[in-house]
């Protein structure tokens, strides 16, 4: 894409000095080869400062599931930042905020015929979980939770408490409060029946009041787990009054090809966190309970429990609306199967002329493929370095998993045909 010409460009190389003298160090990864600063972006396709073109393999974190700058968002944003772009979240509020819990009620327990749903609105994903972890607490009493390793739930303290992924929590270990039992993600249909056993081993000795689960494992290395998985956690914590709680904040919106990812296995959960392409491009979040669960939070006497100073800020329902309408008007259209299909064709592709590129798989328009050594261990400098090789030749992509050594797919639902093929033959020629 940008034959001959070095990246990080020179504006780039300049950018990263100036933010290494005044962003904290454990911020924006700096190096000689990383990162490119982005200028504008449209579609799948991103410039930096230096006026290279990119493919983003990415959606910008899973963020930009219609593409960079839609139409719609630029003049529904513009309009409202004309109007109104703050107003008081929990006191004076405005009606977006109405009709955006009323959306995601309609759009989650009224679509699985549960009821009405009730939303806590955040500004960002991590939020939406301690949202929803504190629903836990408020309304059983218990305030241990199980939850899986490696899994990714935000950084914010009460997030990193039930995030899995060990390198994010160890700094913190100490000051973290111990509620959390990590139990191993499945794999394989036959690990489902000592997982069970385990599950409710550990539900019968009555502290846990909650089960959060990510349906498939995302930042963990998008793993897929065996069919019956979710319907087994169901069932446990049916059996025990637990909640169950599902971060589709990654997975949500059609990203696996359905609303949600719970909808491949027709299970449903006590609350939903839900994120990134939830508005596309405005940072905000939601944790959307049954009805019956979230009232028994007690009714705010003036000074609410939870909210934020920001707490359903118009621009981020006025954007979030417009991007749910688009989504569930243009979801088919997007043939997301067609493309997961040439997604998964690709993949093997890889897998089959690569040593070391092994075990392909996609669920929607989200893919991957692990990498390891001769040895056949977790290979992270060889998926890093595949990362800025690609990067160097025009194509943006993420690794994820503890170990870094599995490459992500997640490009936006609208990426042509062309444009993904187009991806691969760049990660083809590397
Ligand atoms: C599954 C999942 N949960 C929670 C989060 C945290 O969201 P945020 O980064 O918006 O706080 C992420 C972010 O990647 C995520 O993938």
């Amino acid at each position: 894409m940008n034959k001959n010409v070095s990246i990080p460009g020179p504006r780039s190389l300049a950018l990263a000095e100036r933010l290494r003298a005044v962003e904290c160090r454990n911020t924006t990864f700096l190096s000689p080869e990383f990162p490119i600063f982005w200028e504008r972006a449209h579609g799948s396709q991103v410039w930096d400062v230096d006026g290279n073109c990119f493919l983003d393999f990415t959606s910008g974190f899973g963020v930009a599931a219609l593409g960079y700058t839609p139409e719609f968002s630029v003049e529904v944003l513009g309009d409202q930042a004309g109007k109104l772009s703050h107003a008081m979240g929990d006191v004076h509020p405005t009606e977006l905020k109405v009709r955006l819990c009323e959306k995601l009620s309609e759009l989650t327990f009224e679509a699985w015929g549960a009821g009405k749903g009730k939303a806590i609105l955040s500004n960002s994903g991590a939020e939406a979980v301690e949202a929803a972890l504190k629903t836990a607490w408020m309304t059983t009493g218990k305030s241990r939770v199980i939850a899986f390793e490696n899994s990714y739930h935000g950084l914010t303290c009460g997030a990193l408490t039930v995030t899995g992924r060990k390198d994010f929590r160890t700094p913190f270990q100490s000051a973290l409060a111990d509620i959390t039992t990590f139990l191993r993600f499945p794999q394989e249909a036959q690990e489902l029946k000592a997982l069970e056993q385990r599950i409710r081993q550990h539900l019968s000795a009555g502290r846990i009041g909650a089960m959060l689960v990510e349906p498939i494992l995302g930042r963990g290395g998008e793993v897929i787990p065996p069919d019956g998985f979710l319907k087994l956690l169901r069932r446990c914590c049916d059996e025990f009054g637990v909640l169950l709680i599902f971060d589709e904040i990654y997975l949500g919106w059609y990203r696996t090809g359905k609303r949600f990812a719970c909808d491949h296995e027709g299970v449903i959960p006590d609350l939903i966190c839900l994120g990134k392409a939830m508005t596309g491009l405005f940072p905000m979040g939601a944790c959307v309970g049954k009805g019956e669960v979230m009232d028994r939070w007690p009714e705010s006497k003036g000074e609410a429990l939870h909210t934020s100073t920001f707490l359903g800020n118009p621009l981020g329902c006025r954007v979030a609306l417009a991007q749910l309408e688009a989504l569930e008007r243009d979801h088919h259209g997007l043939q997301i199967d067609r493309k997961s299909q040439i997604l998964q064709e690709e993949l093997e592709r890889l897998a089959s002329t690569r040593s070391g590129w092994i075990h392909p798989r996609t669920r929607g328009l989200l893919g991957a493929i692990n990498l390891v050594d001769s040895q056949g261990r977790p290979d992270g400098a060889r998926a890093a370095q595949v990362m800025v090789q690609s990067l160097h030749s025009g194509l943006i992509l993420l690794a994820s998993g503890a170990e870094g050594n599995v490459l992500s797919f997640t490009p936006p639902l609208i990426i042509e045909e062309r444009e993904l093929r187009q991806g691969f033959e760049i990660l083809n020629s590397l």
